[in-house]
Formats: structure tokens, C-alpha cells, sequence
């Protein structure tokens, strides 16, 4: 993939309004295949930009951005130095911001972060790179900040700016109301954006409230930008950003107005732009039977009419009269669309044993299948699949559950001093020798610095806090107790919020379970756009083990089943299996997810929702089911949805 500035002449990119006025973005936009993908292309235009520049005897002015979204392109600058030579000696930087308060060799500050990615790897000068200092005295940074300005203008301005996009609409760390002609300044941090840092912090109150941060006037003198959005969770902003107003309540959207822009987007992120959400209203459209079951649930929604109800009128008005064209009629295309969507609903997750399966989403046969459910963290099965795996119990399959990591690192320090203090004290009870190993673990705890790593000791009952609560989640399910697996995968028990690349040692405990087991069904978290949280690791090495078991002869018949984590459902277009549940298999649902209750009552990892897990968990799955009432199919309390994955085409059904 190549990404060209839109500046140089590029027959394959058409700036918007000028030669595609059906698109509704008002800045050019690149979908990658992927955040790699993506990542690799813009840091080979850095990587282009530096050798034209040093080719001429200049200095390259690079505005760098930290966060998680520019990861993949210093990895690709740091392999293109050690492999292909790449030098960064005719390189000057300037970072965009800074926390206050946070010392250089704090791994959070931005200073460590830049030196840990790009900065200790490649032969950069010291004197030439710039970090906004977060430590100056109130009375001395006014003077900084001017100074940086100059400092970016007598290095000839820059030539390339680097940006994310925070869940706020900030560039840099110009929060929501920063004006667009700001300049460097210290600001106040934004609640979602601190929320947003609160894992990497340990903690919402470890966040610093202030950060230092060049201004959006700053910014928008580069000579080129890039902006990087990687993700579902950055979709909607996104979208605001490239097709809403400009507006000081987004600031990412003053870059509309920069001459020379690329926001460069993966699936995920791209996806709530009104070119791929609904193309139908920007485009013609080849229509493909995907594209007709997103449309179809779109216009029911749209026009407020179950399926069965919608009429050419209603087609011909939203941009879908070629779909008319191509169908036939209305009353035949909602007949169809109509069966497909009810042939979704099943009672039988596991499969209805002696029926015709034919129109169902499982297969009747086996009666009785081997199962494998796959949960990255402790509770994710039952939050996100509680209620099928009770009918999954109930209906006499022979169920497994692989708790993929301890998810020791989301139980809070009051939570293991209580369990410490108990096994102490009982102990005591029993008239066993103290030892003196729990007042050190005390102490340990105790003592942590804030926003420190807990010892060994900690976290190892931290994951046993975590275990107890699974194991009594899945008992309740039906879970017998030797089909319950802690594979504590490598990669996770770092002790820290950033965890250890996949290694081949995860995926090879995962396939030796799926070896051992032979399962007929696997169901695993399938959030596949989460570029580098924990679900997305857990499911690549599902992925890994499959791929390495896929020509085994058992595999033929296994069928796997995607659900999606606590924060987000499948949209209803894209289901393949829908759960109903009754209204008390939905109280013991909530009776399962209750279990875990060190994730109780204000957990660590909260994100920007304060509603406990079983809430969120309630809501969604009501919501799907008043979804499916609202399209004119069976009204239930709450469905539990999945979808199909395809590991021999490795895509989704
Ligand atoms: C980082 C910065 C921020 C981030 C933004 C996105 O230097 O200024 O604007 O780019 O908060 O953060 P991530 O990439 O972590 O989602």
C-alpha cells in the first residue's frame, strides 16, 4: 500500500469535492487492510521523506506523536534502520506533548515512551530531539513554550507531522474548546481522556491532570500530516472528524482545513463513515447479499417499520431502488431478508439433535458435542455468553472452559490484603506455624509504589482471587469441574497493563487443549479490531492453534463461534446465531457474572461506563432482542448473539 500527500499529483487518489462529490469526507481518508499494513505505508513515507531530504544535504523536522497508535510505525523505522540502513542523523524531532509532573525515566512519560520505541534504536543525535518538558515551574513555562515554537520555526518549520486522534477529538493534547490558532501551552487534561489513560496509569487518581502540549495552530503549520486511527473504538470520532463541522469542540476537525492531510484508518475505525456504513446514500452500489442484509436492517430502522412492512417508497427514498431493481419486489426481498434473519434464532446453541438442521445454525449431529469455550479473562464467558452456556449445560453437551489469562492485574490491592489477611488467620485457626511469608506479602502490598508492579507473591493470589470466582461461575453454569481449564497463557503475566507479544508458547498450550479435547464447537472472543488488548491476543492464539490443527480430521467437524467481549455487540446484520433468553435465564445469568466479585462495584478497569458488568451485559443483550422485536421477528427478553468464523478461509461467515 501506498499512501501518496495530496500534494504530489496521484491519479489514484481523488481529493473529495473535487472529483467524488458523493463522498461526504471533507479530508482525504486511506483505509488500510490493517494496522500494520497501514503503519508500514506511513513510515515508508517518513522513511522517503528523510533519505530526500539527507540526499539534499537537509535536516528532516518531525513533529512524533506517543499513544498506542504510532507503535507500528517506529517498530517498521526501527526495522528499516538495523535492516535497511535507514539514518536518522539528518533528523530533528519535536514531540507533541508531555504529562506534568511525570520524571524522564517514567516509563508513562512521554520522554521514556519515545525513547523506549524509536529514540534507544537508531542513530538519532540527542541534541536533536525535543520533548516538551513536563517539569518546568508554572513561572518558568510560559517562556518554555514560546521557546519551543521558535525552536520548531528556526528549525525551518516541520516538514511532517505524526498524529492520533484521542476519543475526545484532540490532536495532540488540545482537548475539546482549544482554539486553532493555540500554540504550545500547558492545558488541562480532558475526563475521557484521563479514563482512557487510567489502565497504563494503574488508576484514574495516578492520571496526571495536565499535560504540556503544542497547539493546534502549532500543528497545522506542518507541511504535511498524517493522523492514525486504528480501531472500532475510534470510529465514531473518526467519522466526526472527516465529514462533520469544523469545530473547537472536535479539534481534529480544524485539519479539514490543512492543505496537505491523510487520516489513514483500519476497518474498524473507518467503518462509521457514511461511505462505508451506509454507501447507498454516497454511491452506487454493486449489491452483494452482506451489503443487502446491512440495508435491509438499516432501513427498518431508519424508516421505524418491521421488514415485512417496508415499501418500494421506502426503498426508492434511501438510495436503494437499484437493490428494488435487482430483487424484484419489495414484498419478495423483505419475504427473504425476513427468513434469513429469523433462520439466526435458536433456542439450540449446541444444535437441536434429530431435526432437520438444514435452516439452522448449528448442525443437529453430533446429539452430543464436545465444546471448547474460550474466555480471555475470568468472567468474559458469562458476561458475554452466560446464558448460552447454561442452555449449552443444560442440553447435555459435554462443555470445557479455557480461562485463557489470570486477570490477576484488574483486582484491586484491598481485595488481596483481605484474602492474604484470611489465609493468615486461618492458618492461626488451624495451630499451623507462622511463617512470616504473609506480613511480607502484607508489607509488599502495603508498600507498593503508586502506579508500581506487584510482587510475584501478589500477583499469584491476585490470580488465585480471579480462579476462585471462575470456578464457582462455571460450577453454577453446569461446567463439571475437571472440563474447567486456567491456561494462564505466557504472554499476559507481566505484571503490568502493557502484556508480552503472542509467542509460539501461547498457541501451543491452546492447541494442545483443542488437541486434547476434539472439540465439535469452540466459541471464543472475537474481537478482532481491538488492536492490542488482551481479547485480541487471546484470540490469536486460538487462531494459531487452529491453524495448526486445521488438516486434522476431527477439525472438519468443528465449527467455530465468535462472540464479542463486554463492550460491544455484533451488529445485527452481520449475526449468525442469536440466543434468545428467557427472563430467568437472564436472573441466573446475572447470578453467574455475580460471582466475580473482585470485578464488582467500581472496578479498576472501568473504561468511560460506570455501569457493572452484569448491567452492561443486561443491556446489551436486551437490546439485541429489541432489535430483532423492532424488525417484526419474535419478541424475547434478551439474546445472546454470534458469529461464524471460517478458519480454513479465515474469515468471517
Ligand atoms: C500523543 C497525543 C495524543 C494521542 C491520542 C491517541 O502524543 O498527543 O493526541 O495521539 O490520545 O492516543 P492512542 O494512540 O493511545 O489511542
Amino acid at each position: 500500500m501506498m499512501i501518496s500527500s495530496t500534494k504530489k499529483v496521484d491519479v489514484s487518489y481523488k481529493p473529495v469535492g473535487l472529483f467524488d462529490e458523493r463522498r461526504l469526507e471533507k479530508m482525504q481518508v486511506v483505509v488500510a487492510p490493517n494496522a500494520v499494513s497501514g503503519s508500514i505505508a506511513v513510515a515508508q513515507e517518513i522513511a522517503q521523506l528523510i533519505k530526500d531530504k539527507a540526499a539534499k544535504g537537509e535536516m528532516a523536522i518531525l513533529g512524533l506523536a506517543t499513544g498506542s497508535s504510532p507503535i507500528k510505525v517506529y517498530a517498521e523505522l526501527v526495522r528499516m534502520h538495523k535492516e535497511e540502513g535507514l539514518s536518522f542523523q539528518n533528523v530533528i524531532s519535536f514531540n507533541l506533548d508531555e504529562y506534568t509532573g511525570l520524571e524522564s525515566n517514567n516509563p508513562e512519560s512521554y520522554w521514556y515512551f519515545m525513547h523506549e520505541h524509536l529514540f534507544n534504536h537508531v542513530d538519532v543525535k540527542d541534541g536533536n530531539v525535543n520533548v516538551p518538558s513536563g517539569l518546568m515551574a508554572d513561572s518558568e513555562l510560559n517562556q518554555f513554550c514560546i521557546d519551543y515554537e521558535l525552536k520548531i520555526e528556526a528549525a525551518g518549520g516541520l516538514d511532517f507531522q505524526l498524529l492520533g486522534i484521542g476519543r475526545t477529538g484532540h490532536i495532540g493534547f488540545n482537548e475539546p474548546g482549544s482554539q486553532k490558532k493555540s500554540a504550545t501551552r500547558k492545558i488541562t487534561l480532558d475526563h475521557i481522556t484521563r479514563v482512557d489513560a487510567a489502565p497504563s496509569f494503574h488508576g484514574l487518581d495516578y492520571v496526571p491532570r495536565t499535560a504540556v502540549t503544542m497547539g493546534v495552530g502549532t500543528i497545522m503549520k506542518a507541511k504535511r500530516i498524517i493522523l492514525l486511527s486504528w480501531g472500532d473504538n475510534k470510529a465514531e470520532v473518526t467519522k466526526e472528524m472527516v465529514e462533520g463541522p469544523i469545530t473547537k469542540d472536535l479539534p481534529a476537525s480544524y485539519l479539514q482545513e490543512h492543505e496537505n492531510v491523510t487520516v489513514v484508518v483500519d476497518e474498524g475505525a473507518s467503518k462509521d463513515i457514511t461511505r462505508f456504513e451506509t454507501p447507498w446514500l454516497v454511491e452506487p452500489i454493486t449489491w452483494n447479499e452482506e451489503l443487502t442484509r446491512k440495508a435491509v436492517v438499516w432501513l427498518s430502522a431508519a424508516v421505524k417499520k418491521p421488514i415485512l412492512k417496508l415499501g418500494t417508497k421506502d426503498y426508492n427514498d434511501n438510495g436503494m431502488s437499484s437493490l428494488l431493481a435487482q430483487e424484484g419486489t419489495a414484498y419478495s426481498l423483505n419475504i427473504r431478508m425476513f427468513n434469513i434473519l429469523s433462520d439466526t434464532i435458536t433456542g439450540w446453541p449446541g444444535g437441536k439433535p434429530g431435526v432437520d438442521d438444514s435452516r439452522r445454525p448449528e448442525r443437529a449431529e453430533p446429539a452430543r458435542k464436545r465444546i471448547i469455550v474460550f474466555s480471555p479473562h475470568p468472567d468474559d464467558d458469562v458476561i458475554s455468553m452466560g446464558g448460552t452456556l447454561l442452555r449449552l449445560t443444560a442440553q447435555g453437551h459435554d462443555v470445557h472452559i479455557a480461562y485463557q489469562t489470570s486477570g490477576n492485574i484488574a483486582v484491586a490491592d484491598h481485595d488481596a490484603i483481605r484474602f492474604c489477611e484470611f489465609a493468615q488467620q486461618f492458618n492461626d485457626h488451624l495451630g499451623k506455624e507462622r511463617t512470616g511469608q504473609y506480613d511480607r506479602i502484607l508489607e509488599e502490598i502495603k508498600n507498593k509504589p503508586a502506579n508500581g508492579i506487584d510482587a510475584a507473591d501478589v500477583r499469584a493470589i491476585k490470580g488465585l482471587i480471579r480462579k476462585g470466582e471462575a470456578n464457582s461461575a462455571a460450577r453454577y453454569s453446569g461446567v463439571k469441574e475437571e472440563n474447567i481449564h486456567h491456561l494462564e497463557l505466557p504472554f499476559y503475566d507481566t505484571g503490568k497493563v502493557k502484556k508480552a507479544p503472542l509467542s509460539q508458547a501461547d498457541v501451543d498450550i491452546v492447541r494442545d487443549l483443542i488437541e486434547e479435547i476434539k472439540p465439535h464447537q469452540i466459541f471464543a472472543a472475537g474481537d478482532l479490531a481491538d488492536p492490542h488488548g488482551t481479547h485480541k491476543v487471546c484470540l490469536d492464539a486460538v487462531f494459531g492453534g487452529l491453524e495448526e490443527l486445521k488438516e486434522e480430521e476431527y477439525m472438519k467437524n468443528c465449527n467455530v463461534w465468535l462472540y464479542r467481549g463486554a463492550w460491544h455487540e455484533w451488529p445485527i446484520s452481520e449475526i449468525g446465531m442469536c440466543v434468545p433468553l428467557h427472563p430467568e435465564e437472564l436472573d441466573r445469568k446475572r447470578q453467574a457474572i455475580f460471582f466475580h466479585q473482585s470485578q464488582k462495584d467500581g472496578v479498576m478497569f472501568q473504561g468511560n461506563d460506570d455501569r457493572e458488568f452484569w448491567q452492561r451485559a443486561e443491556a446489551r443483550n436486551r437490546g439485541t432482542a429489541e432489535c430483532y422485536d423492532n424488525l417484526g421477528l419474535p419478541e424475547y427478553e434478551a439474546m445472546e448473539a454470534f458469529r461464524q468464523w471460517d478458519f480454513y478461509k479465515k474469515e468471517l461467515v
